[in-house]
């Protein structure tokens, strides 16, 4: 049996907030914030040791705990701050000409259609945002309409994992498969996959991969990883050129040597990986992020039919993981955020999204059927006064 009220006291969160934005930055555990501190204590005990280590033992540990979770060689992934850095390495180096074409969906995350704009932008390519209708009927449904924008001139897919504002599980394995067999470069954006869903590198057909660790693993902020397929890796040249580009001591690698080895940073959160792993298992994470999905589940129709609207998708773990959108009507979607906080004392991000606007609500460990009840006696609140609905 799994104790919820001691579980939720291993957080740092306010506990006079009601967090319902786990999505957005995570949230790190004691014990994984501890690890934190613990290693960059050590590295003010003895700056030069520690740095000057960037490139050997103790980020290749954290490297191989890392792997061995997302089942891939060690070698095939880096640590980097947050997952647009990740696709920006891609990004920046991809051998475009003009007129290639990169398909992707409507759903993107902002920060990464910027990344694919500017860089198409630069090299003459296309970014095609493939319209996917809402509601989602099926996977299949998805499927078939991202296929549309399929042409002659597409050369590859990026694509989500998990939507960000519309917090869609896509059927990446499936699109990744098909599009390996049309022979194009399959970039997944799994910000939010790792800890969160099952995720198998070594099964899905990504070229290459990023998953946030400090989103549903809980390590502190800015620990990211980049997997590059070993074919691949060659390709891509560092997006800062510091002292792993023409390497003075190369290592066996220049993939790691390209994007791991850099100037004065603080690379603590990245050495976090195998406490945040350690954390997971020590609490049987599969059990609590079942019982996460369940109470997701559980409520979205009601939130629904509280505001008037429809689920995004059908409510089942094909589509949903631990967390969902409602799809809301409001002029003031910040304001709206902002009153929640302030006069509810509930943290619930409002998305906006190209013509849609949503109510995001993400249940981790802490949370309980309790927090999604208050938060749906602030929605009636808030409609019964007026029109923010
Ligand atoms: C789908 C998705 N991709 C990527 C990111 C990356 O975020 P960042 O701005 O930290 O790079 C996020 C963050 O929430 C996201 O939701």
């Amino acid at each position: 049996m799994i104790d919820y009220k001691e579980l939720k006291s291993q957080f740092l969160l306010r506990p006079d907030i009601t967090y319902l934005n786990f999505a957005s930055f995570g949230a790190c555990p004691k014990p994984v914030f501890k690890d934190y501190q613990d290693w960059q204590l050590l590295l003010e005990t003895e700056p030069v040791h520690f740095i000057a280590d960037q490139s050997l033992g103790r980020l290749k540990t954290s490297r191989e705990a890392l792997a061995a979770y997302v089942h891939c060689d060690a070698d095939d992934l880096v640590y980097v701050t947050n997952p647009t850095y990740a696709i920006n390495i891609i990004a920046k180096s991809l051998d475009l000409q003009e007129g290639d074409e990169i398909l992707s969906t409507d759903l993107e995350y902002g920060a990464l259609d910027r990344t694919w704009n500017y860089y198409c932008r630069q090299k003459k390519a296309k970014y095609v945002r493939q319209p996917i209708s809402l509601p989602v009927t099926s996977k299949e449904a998805i499927i078939e309409q991202f296929w549309k924008g399929y042409t002659a001139k597409t050369k590859v897919i990026f694509i989500s994992h998990i939507t960000s504002s519309t917090a869609l599980r896509l059927p990446v394995e499936e699109i990744c498969e098909m599009a390996k067999a049309k022979g194009l470069l399959t970039i997944v954006d799994g910000a939010h996959a790792p800890g969160h869903i099952p995720l198998d590198l070594s099964k899905l057909k990504a070229d290459v991969y990023t998953g946030a660790c400090h989103k549903w693993m809980m390590t502190p902020k800015g620990n990211t990883f980049l997997y590059v397929k070993k074919d691949f890796q060659d390709r891509f040249d560092p997006v800062i050129v510091s002292w792993g580009y023409e390497a003075a001591m190369p290592s066996h690698s220049r993939f790691l040597d390209y994007h791991q080895m850099q100037g004065t940073r603080d690379f603590s959160a990245f050495l976090t990986t195998p406490a945040a792993i350690a954390f997971m298992k020590e609490h049987n994470w599969e059990q609590v992020a079942r019982r996460c999905r369940e109470l997701v589940q559980a409520n979205y129709q009601r939130f629904c039919d509280l505001v008037g609207s429809t689920p995004v998708c059908p409510i089942n773990d094909d589509c949903l993981g631990q967390m969902c959108s409602i799809p809301i009507r409001t002029p003031h979607p910040q304001q709206l955020h902002t009153h929640f906080f302030e006069h509810y004392k509930i943290e619930v991000p409002v998305m906006v999204h190209g013509p849609h606007v949503f109510l995001r609500y993400s249940i981790q460990a802490f949370n309980d059927q309790a927090d999604l009840d208050r938060l749906y006696e602030a929605v009636g609140e808030i409609m019964g006064r007026g029109s923010c609905f």
